[in-house]
């Protein structure tokens, strides 16, 4: 009979602890998704007439909204956020003011100077197309992937980033440029091939993925953010950076668009490359002596400054964004979702989340755009809010 009490009283215990905990870690997710809400419905409302939307970047330094023009690398963000409160909601509002927002930008689809027209649309177009399905989301991705892969050369094996005949790229020296960043435009070539079962756009992404192991890694794990190819011989002629403190360090937000990048190629191909690529990038990370108690990661690893220097929320969505996923694929799951976790409430926080109805209605404070540059530093940027967005739901979706 004592027995009996005592294992009664036990299992009591625990379904109390097990009821508080799951009940703790619901609060916090929907707590920022409502939050989010709140802000970003603020922010349509300010950003949107009857005939006209433009999607908010970030802050100037005036304190006025910068505003992303539909050739911006940013543009698809703001939409795709919308499509993520869609998702989270189900509130037709959403989707109405997230296909306003999503058919701006359609000119994109026709964009070949840059690399970047597969982040703006997979993250607008394609969050349309993935809750939607309706067909003119899924023509316009196709066509945007049609765009980027006239970037591809077969004598380097990647899509070029950026051109080097006009801005500050023409003043560097390089020839065919390619960036850590690009990795994320892999995910609407392998899209497109799914849409149309041509494996062009496929085998271009897994080349460009495989180039890029091949070239763009230390033997630590961390990446550089440019590689300089020769566009003849496909030769490397220059490991540079462009937004990190050196050549030789390792950008925070260059580490993020990596550790992502190779978990969505792991997604599409389940090539364990990719995955163990993924898990080696998520060591040196949640190792690194830099690494924050906080898990929120300061801009650039070897900033000698440490820790009397800026962090980047925007590195720190997009990384927790990708650990949940790769927490789904890896044996070490629970630690990288436990890392995440950890992340998001901080990101969560009074330190990182601004107070409702400031911060001109974005929802994070705390990202760095690029310090050489002297750019968007300290302020938020579109694609820190929308990438964790993306991970709340995607913690979210995991129970
Ligand atoms: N893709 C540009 C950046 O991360 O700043």
């Amino acid at each position: 009979m004592k027995k009996r009490l005592v294992y009664l009283c036990g299992l009591f215990l625990m379904s109390v602890c097990s009821c508080t905990n799951t009940t703790t870690k619901v609060d916090f997710i929907d707590d920022n998704l409502q939050f989010a809400e709140k802000q970003i419905s603020a922010s349509v409302t300010g950003c949107s007439s009857e005939d006209k939307v433009t999607s908010p970047r970030t802050t100037l330094p005036d304190g006025s909204i910068k505003y992303a023009v539909p050739e911006d690398w940013t543009s698809g963000f703001f939409p795709g956020s919308l499509w993520l409160l869609y998702d989270y909601s189900g509130e037709e509002k959403w989707k109405n003011e997230a296909d306003r927002f999503t058919r701006s930008i359609e000119e994109v689809k026709d964009l070949k100077w840059h690399h970047d027209v597969g982040f703006m649309i997979n993250c607008s177009y394609g969050n349309a197309y993935r809750l939607t399905k309706n067909e003119y989301y899924k023509d316009v991705m196709i066509q945007a992937a049609n765009s980027l892969i006239t970037r591809y050369s077969p004598a380097v094996g990647c899509t070029k980033s950026w051109n080097v005949d006009r801005g500050w790229q023409a003043e560097r020296g390089w020839s065919y440029p390619v960036i850590i960043d690009n990795m994320m435009n892999l995910e609407l070539l392998f899209n497109a091939t799914e849409f149309t079962g041509d494996s062009t756009y496929y085998d271009i992404a897994i080349a460009h993925a495989n180039t890029t192991l091949e070239n763009h890694f230390r033997d630590d794990y961390s990446c550089y953010h440019v590689i300089d190819y020769d566009s003849i011989t496909g030769e490397v002629r220059h490991k540079h950076t462009a937004q990190g403190y050196a050549h030789e360090s390792a950008w925070a937000r260059g580490q993020a668009w990596a550790i992502y990048g190779y978990t969505m190629c792991y997604r599409f191909t389940k090539d364990p490359a990719y995955l163990k690529q993924a898990e080696n990038i998520a060591a040196f990370l949640l190792n690194n002596k830099n690494w924050p108690a906080d898990n929120v990661p300061y801009w650039d690893f070897n900033d000698p400054k440490i820790p009397n220097t800026y962090r980047d929320a925007s590195a720190g969505s997009i990384i927790a964004s990708a650990l949940i996923e790769l927490s789904t694929y890896a044996n070490d799951g629970a630690s990288y979702k436990a890392a995440a976790v950890k992340m998001l409430k901080s990101l969560g926080s009074p330190a990182y989340r601004a107070k409702l109805g400031e911060n001109n209605n974005f929802v994070l404070m705390h990202s760095v755009g690029s310090i050489p540059h002297g750019a968007e530093i300290d302020v938020p940027l579109n694609y820190a809010d929308y990438y964790f967005i993306e991970a709340l739901l995607r913690l979210k979706a995991l129970k």
